[in-house]
């Protein structure tokens, strides 16, 4: 069981990110309808991740690391809905895209155990 959370927690982190990306750049080039594909695509991957992430957790018996890993994490998808959402409604989404983006870096290294405690 744990090996399939991890498998599909491995192969999805990177989706999130590539797919944010791509969203907020195309809903700042206006394009709406390619924008939304991506942003739907990207709340299917958010749910991938935190399935595949709360199974791990149980199966670590909730160690604080990860529990704070996960929070930072959904506070991550927070400023990304934030900032696509302003973005796509015409308005200033830059703060919510580079509070984001630090987040995901962050919780990435959390995952790789680059940073620990
Ligand atoms: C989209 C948000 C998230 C990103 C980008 C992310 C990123 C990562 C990465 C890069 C890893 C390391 C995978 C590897 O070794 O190849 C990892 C592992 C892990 N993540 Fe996440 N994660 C996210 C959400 C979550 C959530 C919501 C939780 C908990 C509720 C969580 C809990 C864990 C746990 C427990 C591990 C296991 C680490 C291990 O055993 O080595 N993650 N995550």
């Amino acid at each position: 069981m744990f090996n399939m959370f991890f498998a599909s927690h491995q192969g999805s982190w990177a989706f999130v990110a590539i797919f944010f990306v791509i969203a907020y750049f195309l809903y700042k080039a206006h394009k709406r309808k390619a924008g939304t594909i991506l942003h739907m695509i990207l709340r299917l991957f958010f749910i991938i991740m935190i399935v595949s992430g709360i199974g791990m957790l149980i199966e670590y018996n909730w160690a604080a690391m990860y529990v704070i890993k996960g929070i930072l994490a959904i506070v991550m998808m927070g400023l990304m809905e934030m900032s696509l959402g302003k973005t796509k409604r015409g308005e200033n989404g830059m703060g919510g895209f580079i509070g984001a983006v630090v987040i995901l870096v962050i919780v990435a290294l959390m995952g790789f155990g680059v940073i620990s405690f």
